[in-house]
């Protein structure tokens, strides 16, 4: 993506990004309130557009904000972004936070916010293309334990605890952190989280614990479609300890193998059969959205 002119959107107008500010009130900025999404775009495709936004409206709908757009309104905003920036491998974020206020105040009925308008920000977002030299080699990860809230099936904008685990898997030396929360695995600090045992991939049920994930569920239903045995059940810490393999799946990072946690090698240390298989078909659906 072209590093000199960047065009975001802020509330109804596309600017240059050092143009684009908001008041020190907003209650995104004062709170993190607000909710956001990330959407991957392939060459000018965007990946499960649909199922991005019904899970923005579901976040918006947990935290009682209501949606400023309809569908194709945020598409045409998301298709000019795109336009109006260049680059092949990109992906759309987009936030709404609740807005600014006139007095810091947790209440959302707080006197005089009846017409307060929520801060609508998207912007286009550079992505690395899969590099498989980097990717077969994968990653190193650590347990840690999942201090968050009871609400994380919400992509708020509230991300300091992830900040926070993210934080303690940089201070290991590793690349990322494996959540645990009573014994149960339930994501990554930005990802979700797959493991293989005996041939069967197995990932945590969907709830309050951790986001549903868009790519959890496309490599579900692509693992589903290549009749590959797939369980959504409870994963246990002691799981993965004993697991042939483990993927983290996310829009940015697609399906990234790790073959090292807490130190130890997972499975044979090296990016597994299981994965390679997959993340082929992942690719050939890519190449299917490319094509069309
Ligand atoms: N994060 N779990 C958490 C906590 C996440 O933040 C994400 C994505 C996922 C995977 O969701 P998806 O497959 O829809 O990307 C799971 C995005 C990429 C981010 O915060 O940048």
């Amino acid at each position: 993506m072209s590093d000199e002119l960047k065009i975001v959107y802020l509330n109804g107008r596309y600017v240059p990004i050092e143009e684009a500010t908001v008041s020190v009130m907003d209650r995104g900025f004062l709170f993190g309130d607000g909710v956001y999404e990330v959407v991957p775009v392939i060459v000018n495709k965007m990946l499960r557009l649909d199922e991005h936004l019904t899970r923005l409206q579901n976040s918006l709908d947990r935290i009682s904000l209501i949606n400023p757009y309809d569908n194709s309104e945020w598409e045409n905003i998301f298709s000019t972004l795109l336009i109006k920036n260049t680059g092949e491998d990109r992906a759309i974020y987009l936030q709404i936070s609740r807005g600014a206020y006139v007095k810091r105040d947790l209440s959302i009925s707080a006197k005089g916010a009846v017409d307060v308008p929520p801060t609508v920000f998207a912007m286009v977002l550079p992505v690395a293309p899969p590099d498989n030299n980097v990717a077969d080699k994968g990653i190193s990860v650590i347990t840690v334990d999942d201090f968050r809230w009871n609400a994380c099936d919400i992509k708020s904008t509230s991300l300091v605890a992830n900040v926070m685990l993210r934080q303690q898997a940089a201070d290991a030396g590793v690349e990322d952190a494996i959540l645990i929360k009573n014994g149960l695995v339930t994501e990554g600090t930005a990802s979700n989280v797959f493991i293989v045992k005996n041939g069967i991939c197995i990932t945590p049920p969907t709830g309050r614990q951790l986001l549903p994930g868009i790519t959890r569920d496309l490599v579900i239903e692509i693992i589903k479609n290549n009749t590959i045995l797939i369980e959504e059940r409870e994963i246990e810490e002691t799981e993965l300890y004993d697991a042939d393999e483990i993927w983290m799946t996310s829009s940015t990072r697609e399906i990234a193998p790790v073959i090292s946690l807490n130190g130890k090698e997972v499975g044979s240390g090296v990016a597994g059969a299981m994965w390679q298989q997959v993340m082929n078909l992942y690719q050939q659906y890519k190449q299917t959205l490319r094509d069309t």
